[in-house]
């Protein structure tokens, strides 16, 4: 048992629009030898109380959260972060295709996903939904590592077997890619923390064969047919003009491109679609009908010129929704600046995002988008301990901005603008301390 002393800070609400913050100014994180959480509430109050076994960590003055949720990323993506000047369709022919075939070599896989999720732990972020190459040897590395921290993931191989370069393109005679994913369910998904998730890439890139296989398989896990519970399913859905043009002229008889993957069958609880900016209401209201959620990714949104995320009319129409990074289409893993960039899209739609809002949508939030908000996503006892201690007045500015702020609000905006990585001290991963973080 252990019990972690510092400010702390969670969101408690349904919503990013009443999201119920809750600080402990000198609090205390009670936390259990399974790395769940057992109790919290005022220092003073409870470390009387504490058992003699009890280790005490204290953390003052420093800050306590939960551990980010990054809902949607592509650690094949890593190395063309930040690569100049085209758009969604171009992009993924110049940069892209030719980055993700390199990891058909476990070498590449393995150092890769380490690099990837060292970097995670050192941004905050706790859980991901994360998607591979078509490679099985991506997932492979992806997996292990991951086990090897400890973290929660969810990941899934990408599956396309058309409008792709020949190098990515895998399928059996029956337009299936079934032998890979199969072999990658049964080996990881419900291991420790991990979950596979189905990942047809998106409509353009997989044959009807393997789009109506792929929604099969999802339908029938749902409907309790795999073992170790329901598969996930990931995809990206009408991120940019240009694309979804293309998929209207690929199934010209289809009400709009979110009803492609409705007659596939894939939208359900546990799928998330990265993007959704060119939904109507009837798109939205089919998906929150179904369950299925979305990831918004800012900063890619941004990067690309996709355009602007309505966030007011997703949530309204009552769809969950959580943050994504979105590498190498977005510009950074910090979570921070994916905040920033959300409340920046926000803005630019007129819309308002609060700093406890945007605090709820990077946590709790992202945990409900990938459901798994009974096991992670804020301190509420019985959880798993995943979190983050940070300094924010590791960065100067900060400390010179907190002098000038006057309510918690104030220093909590201050934090999400000008934070970044610097500021993590620690993060810790079902209770144990892993990554340490740039300042002590
Ligand atoms: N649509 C299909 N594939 C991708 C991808 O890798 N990144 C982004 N941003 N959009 C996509
Ligand atoms: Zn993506």
């Amino acid at each position: 048992m252990r019990a972690l002393r510092g400010r702390l800070f969670h969101l408690k609400g349904s919503s990013f629009r009443d999201p119920k913050p809750e600080w402990y100014d000198d609090g205390l994180l009670v936390i259990n030898d399974e790395g769940l959480i057992e109790s919290l509430g005022e220092a003073h109050l409870m470390v009387p109380d504490l058992p003699d076994h009890c280790q005490v960590v204290d953390h003052r003055p420093y800050w306590i959260l939960p551990g980010f949720v990054d809902v949607h990323t592509h650690f094949v993506q890593l190395d063309i972060i930040a690569s100049h000047g085209e758009s969604l369709l171009n992009w993924l022919e110049r940069y892209t295709f030719p980055a993700e075939e390199r990891f058909i070599s476990p070498e590449v896989s393995a150092e890769t996903a380490r690099y990837f999720l060292n970097e995670m732990l050192s941004h905050g972020v706790t859980t991901a939904s994360v998607y591979g190459s078509v490679h099985q040897t991506s997932c492979e590395a992806l997996f292990s590592e991951a086990e090897y921290l400890g973290m929660r993931l969810l990941a899934g191989k990408a599956l396309m077997n058309r409008n792709a370069p020949e190098a990515l393109i895998q399928h059996d005679r029956q337009g299936r890619d079934l032998e890979a994913t199969q072999s990658l369910i049964e080996r990881w998904h419900g291991r420790k923390r991990l979950s596979y998730s189905l990942t047809p890439r998106f409509a353009p890139t997989s044959t009807d064969e393997q789009m109506r296989w792929v929604g099969g398989m999802f339908q029938a896990s749902l409907a309790g047919g795999v073992s170790s519970g329901p598969l996930f399913l990931q995809s990206h859905l009408a991120e940019n003009l240009d694309e979804c043009r293309w998929v209207a002229s690929l199934y010209p008889d289809s009400r709009s491109y979110c009803q492609v993957y409705e007659t596939f069958q894939q939208l359900g609880p546990g799928a998330i679609y990265g993007h959704c900016i060119h939904l109507n209401d009837t798109d939205r209201a089919l998906m929150a009908s179904r369950g299925a959620s979305i990831a918004f990714c800012p900063s890619s949104n941004l990067f690309l010129g996709s355009g602007l995320f309505d966030l007011d009319a997703a949530v309204s129409a009552g769809i969950k929704v959580g943050l994504g990074t979105d590498l190498g289409a977005g510009t950074s893993m910090s979570m921070f600046k994916t905040m920033l960039n959300a409340y920046q899209v926000c803005k630019l739609r007129g819309q308002t995002l609060s700093p406890e809002g945007a605090f709820f949508l990077a946590t709790l939030g992202g945990a409900e988008a990938l459901g798994l908000d009974q096991l992670i996503g804020n301190f509420q006892v019985g959880k798993e301990a995943d979190l983050q201690v940070l300094n924010p007045v590791a960065i100067p500015l900060i400390e010179r901005r907190f002098q000038k702020t006057t309510t918690r609000s104030e220093e909590l905006f201050a934090l999400l603008a000008l934070g970044d990585e610097r500021c993590l001290v620690a993060t810790y991963v079902l209770g144990d301390r892993g990554v340490t973080g740039h300042t002590h």
